[in-house]
């Protein structure tokens, strides 16, 4: 492979640690792709004949089809993608397949493969986003006004409603678009035509071949042009952020499942059985969703360190770029879809979420606040008189709408009858219509605005 200087064959060992072509192939698409533009250019530019260039592109065209048509023989001793391709080449049209590489390296070459496949990640995940969140804001339009109980530290705290929750999610994930995006932005500039690192004395034309490519611009430096790797880290860093959030959603849908909660109900498209216990329906989607969270940020953390210590500019360290990257995008593309799935499926059980909405002193907060309105009474002087009736309700068994009134009046003579309006949960949630906050025409409003985003 390596021309005259070589005599004898690679050892074993070297070959099973050096050989990437059983999982750079995944870059077999975006590699023609490139060769096809730098050919074009190098027509182009006069560097190499016209009848030449024609015969590649031919000749990459049947490489192509040999690909997706599972008939090309990868071969490890070609070490990876870029061998195996030009090598075929070389049999399918003779001569011509050794102009191609003029004016490039495997550096710049896989360089510009990587993007282009990490930036159609990118895309993908934009895409499973807006589907996952079109699902959250079915959901929080059908459960605008459904209340159930909104917890800090997983204890009661206030009433929510349905829609409200659904909704923050699609807020999350909304900014996970927005990284994607970001970071294909960024990520969108042609490394080709670098070469090994210093650039090259053939008169090429990087801003054809980075149009042709779609990208915006070519680097501006072909040191970095060949040894940056930022932009997989930046979309191992995005897909790392989404997969906690996807995590997070996931953890509470496992919870809501359970007997103990009864919040949703999953379909059988979504659960599975237990081989000994004919009972259980398990939200394994939901849990391996969660789990998938692990991978995905050891993709990061693992990236990194690869990167950490590397001089520039282009190290054979860079060839564990890809396993990592290709692990965390299938994982997480496979999770967004499996959590736009959950969500369509889910059924939200109105009478479990009504009851728990109203256990736990609930609207606690909202005696407080109706002291603080209709007596004038500082926050802090309501928040201990409604702590006393909590014990009070507490001491008795019942829940604070089931104090009688004289039971109150003991503890604070101003408390009116008027008071009960304020502890029930439906007048709870429909009061906190501040910017942002849990009532349902608030849900609505957001609802429409999500709608109109999403198109
Ligand atoms: N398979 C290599 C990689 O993924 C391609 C670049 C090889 N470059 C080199 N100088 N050996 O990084």
């Amino acid at each position: 492979m390596w021309g005259g200087r070589f005599g004898l064959g690679p050892d074993a060992v070297l070959e099973a640690i050096n050989a990437s072509i059983d999982y750079d192939k995944r870059l077999a698409t975006q590699d023609i792709e490139a060769s096809r533009a730098h050919a074009a250019m190098l027509a182009a530019t006069g560097i190499i004949s016209h009848s030449d260039a024609e015969a590649i592109r031919e000749g990459l065209l049947t490489v192509l089809s040999e690909i997706e048509s599972g008939s090309f023989r990868f071969q490890k001793a070609l070490e990876d993608i870029h061998m195996n391709v030009e090598s075929r080449l070389r049999e399918l049209i003779g001569e011509p397949a050794g102009r191609l590489h003029t004016a490039r390296s495997r550096n710049d070459q896989v360089a510009t493969d990587f993007r282009l496949w990490v930036r159609e990640r990118c895309d993908a995940a934009v895409a499973g986003l807006e589907a996952l969140m079109r699902a959250l804001v079915a959901q929080a339009e059908q459960g605008a006004d459904l209340v159930m109980p909104g917890f800090t530290h997983l204890q009661t705290a206030q009433p929510v409603t349905w829609g409200h929750h659904m909704l923050a999610y699609a807020e999350m994930f909304a900014r996970d678009r927005g990284r994607f995006l970001d970071a294909r932005a960024r990520m969108n500039e042609s490394p080709l035509g670098a070469a090994a690192l210093a650039g090259t004395s053939f008169p090429i034309d990087r801003e054809m071949t980075a149009k042709a490519l779609g990208f915006d611009r070519p680097m501006a430096n072909s040191i970095d042009a060949v040894s940056a790797r930022d932009f997989a880290l930046e979309f191992l860093s995005a897909s790392a952020i989404c997969a906690t959030h996807l995590s997070r959603l996931a953890e509470e849908i496992v919870i809501w499942c359970s007997a103990e909660f009864g919040f949703v109900k999953l379909s059988d498209a979504f659960t599975t059985g237990s081989s000994i216990m004919p009972q259980k329906r398990n939200p394994d989607a939901a849990e391996l969703v969660r789990a998938k969270t692990g991978r995905i940020l050891g993709a990061f953390v693992g990236l990194g360190i690869v990167l950490k210590g590397l001089p520039l500019a282009y190290s054979k360290d860079m060839q564990e770029d890809k396993e990592q990257v290709f692990d965390a995008a299938d994982s997480l593309l496979l999770a967004i879809a499996a959590a736009e799935g959950m969500i369509r499926d889910m059924q939200p059980v109105p009478q479990r979420l009504r009851e728990a909405a109203g256990r736990g002193f609930s609207t606690a907060t909202d005696l407080a606040d109706w002291l603080v309105r209709r007596l004038g009474m500082p926050f802090r002087d309501a928040h201990h008189v409604t702590g006393t009736l909590v014990k009070e309700a507490e001491a008795r068994g019942c829940d604070l709408a089931g104090l009688p009134l004289e039971a109150m009046q003991q503890v604070h003579g101003g408390i009116t009858a008027e008071v009960y309006e304020v502890l029930g949960v439906d007048n709870s949630v429909a009061s906190r219509r501040s910017h942002g906050g849990t009532a349902p025409d608030q849900v609505r409003t957001q609802v429409a605005r999500w709608k109109e985003i999403l198109g």
